[in-house]
């Protein structure tokens, strides 16, 4: 489904080039859970921001679906946006919206109907667990609560991938488990999972297929795998 083909990206800076992914491929694919993990400065987010096309690469593409995600423009990145759901570390709300409507603001300008966004937006609350807080501002919402509402924003497009960057970042231990048994039930409803994580605790726990880079390098693919570094 997703297929990362022997990508570079180099930043140009004032200071100098800096090479911070180097010929990585990997495949993933549909409904696995994997964790992409290493140091920091590994390429991690390089790697999530070309996938949410923030940034190209210098070379190499990612397929999905056969499609270069690299190469879209216009309507077709829109949906491919739709298609490939992002969660971050800082959760991105907006924050003088609320709850439900940092949900439905992009389906209202997709033009969905009220009692489709309604019901939609209902079912992704439960998912997530805050069905109590459709009311409430990002503010009045705890860490674990704010990581929810922004998976569930992720989720309510139905994407095929989800895509997390240090997701349980600012979260506690408690918190961080729970958002990491979230992503196991979404991925167990049939969303592809990819991790972003420097979180040894949380991947050794997952049991599932670990990616590891290194300094801009893919330097390990374990199916059932630990975090070595
Ligand atoms: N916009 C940028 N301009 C120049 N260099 C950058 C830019 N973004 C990242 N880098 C550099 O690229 C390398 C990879 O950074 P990246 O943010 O992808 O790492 P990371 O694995 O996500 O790290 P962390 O765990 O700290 O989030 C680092 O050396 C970083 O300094
Ligand atoms: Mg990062």
């Amino acid at each position: 489904m997703l297929k990362f083909q022997n990508l570079t990206k180099i930043y140009n800076t004032p200071a100098g080039k800096i090479v911070a992914l180097s010929g990585v491929s990997f495949e993933v694919a549909s409904g696995e859970l994997v964790s992409v993990v290493g140091k920091s400065g590994a390429g991690k987010s390089t790697l999530v921001k070309i996938l949410t096309r923030e940034e190209k690469p210098s070379r190499g593409g990612v397929f999905f679906h056969d499609t270069n995600i690299c190469e879209l423009k216009g309507n077709k990145l829109q949906e491919m946006r739709r298609r490939i759901g992002v969660v971050h570390q800082d959760y991105k709300l907006l924050c003088e919206k609320n709850v439900e409507e940092n949900l439905c603001y992009i389906m209202q300008v997709m033009g969905v109907c009220d009692q489709t966004i309604k019901k939609d937006v209902q079912k992704v609350l439960e998912i997530v667990g805050i069905e109590n807080r459709v009311l409430h501002f990002p503010h009045e919402l705890s860490g674990g609560e704010k990581q929810r509402l922004a998976i569930a924003r992720a989720l309510i497009h139905r994407p095929e991938v989800i895509v997390a960057d240090e997701p349980t970042g600012n979260l506690d231990l408690y918190n961080t488990y729970e958002v990491i048994n979230l992503f196991k039930k979404i991925n167990e409803m049939g969303t592809t999972i990819l991790l972003f994580t420097h979180d040894k605790e949380v991947v050794d726990s997952l049991k599932k297929r670990v990616i590891t880079l290194d300094q801009g390098k893919l330097i390990g693919d374990d199916k059932k795998g630990k975090f070595i570094l």
